[in-house]
């Protein structure tokens, strides 16, 4: 019964999330929802539990809110938006946070077998250093030697400079999801964007030189005018296949 209960939720506010571009601008604004949205969202699964994002938070008391409206390319998602979240990848940050999963795994493996632990430290010290460090020539030699790797038995493939970057997006945009539902479960709404000057975003915001900006979520109560029609999807038999 609890788990019917649960799970009703759980479709209920992913079939009544729309994106929204047109937020109330009178009733109160509970922003502190938006920060409980976000704890729940940085439980989302990651790349290596690297956790290579931040949520940056442009709530409407910010000075800079204006003119990050305005970079979001006027979008009336943004304008009207009672915060703005800039999501920005953190693939700089990867040695920190390696460190601290790898500090994690001592402590909290007491009593589980040596080996495991091994691996799992072995996993933060050894493997993650050689996908994330950055030398000139490096992304071919890694790709060189996946291919070579793979040529006899099953090899990961995606480890270029390219895909790196595709991973740590990957794992900032299923952390936005789960905050968007989050958003929806509490009464909110939301708008996700990437039609936003990126150049200007990051000076704007002062952001360091490894991020990018995955996306610029608006939030709010939105308005019934806000949904631009009904919800269209191309029918699922055509996106859900079978083998
Ligand atoms: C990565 C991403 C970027 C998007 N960028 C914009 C945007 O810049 N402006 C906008 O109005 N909607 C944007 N959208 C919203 C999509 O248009 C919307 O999700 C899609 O049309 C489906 O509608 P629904 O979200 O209401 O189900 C974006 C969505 C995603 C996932």
């Amino acid at each position: 019964m609890k788990n019917m209960i649960q799970e009703s939720g759980f479709f209920e506010a992913v079939n009544a999330r729309r994106s929204v571009r047109i937020f109330d601008q009178k009733e109160p604004f509970d922003h502190e929802l938006v920060r409980k949205c976000m704890e729940a969202a940085i439980l989302s699964p990651n790349s290596s539990n690297l956790q290579l994002y931040n949520f940056i938070r442009v709530p409407e008391s910010s000075p800079l809110k204006e003119a990050l409206s305005k970079l979001c390319m006027g979008q009336k998602a943004a304008s009207t938006a009672r915060e703005l979240v800039v999501v920005v990848t953190r693939r700089d940050l990867w040695k920190s946070r390696a460190e601290a999963n790898y500090q994690y795994i001592k402590t909290a493996y007491e009593g589980k077998s040596d080996k495991k632990q091994k691996q799992a430290l072995a996993y933060y010290r050894k493997l993650i250093p050689k996908l994330y460090s950055k030398y000139p020539g490096w992304s071919l030699i890694k790709k060189l030697i996946a291919f070579a790797v793979g040529w006899k038995r099953p090899m990961v493939r995606e480890v270029g400079e390219t895909e790196v970057r595709i991973s740590v997006h990957k794992s900032a945009a299923l952390a936005s999801m789960t905050f968007m539902t989050g958003m929806k479960a509490v009464g909110y709404d939301t708008c996700p964007m990437e039609g936003f000057d990126s150049k200007r975003v990051k000076k704007l915001l002062d952001l360091p030189k490894g991020s990018e900006i995955c996306m610029i979520i608006g939030c709010g109560k939105g308005l019934p005018e806000g949904i631009y029609g009904n919800r269209f999807r191309i029918p699922a038999q055509e996106l859900i296949l079978e083998k």
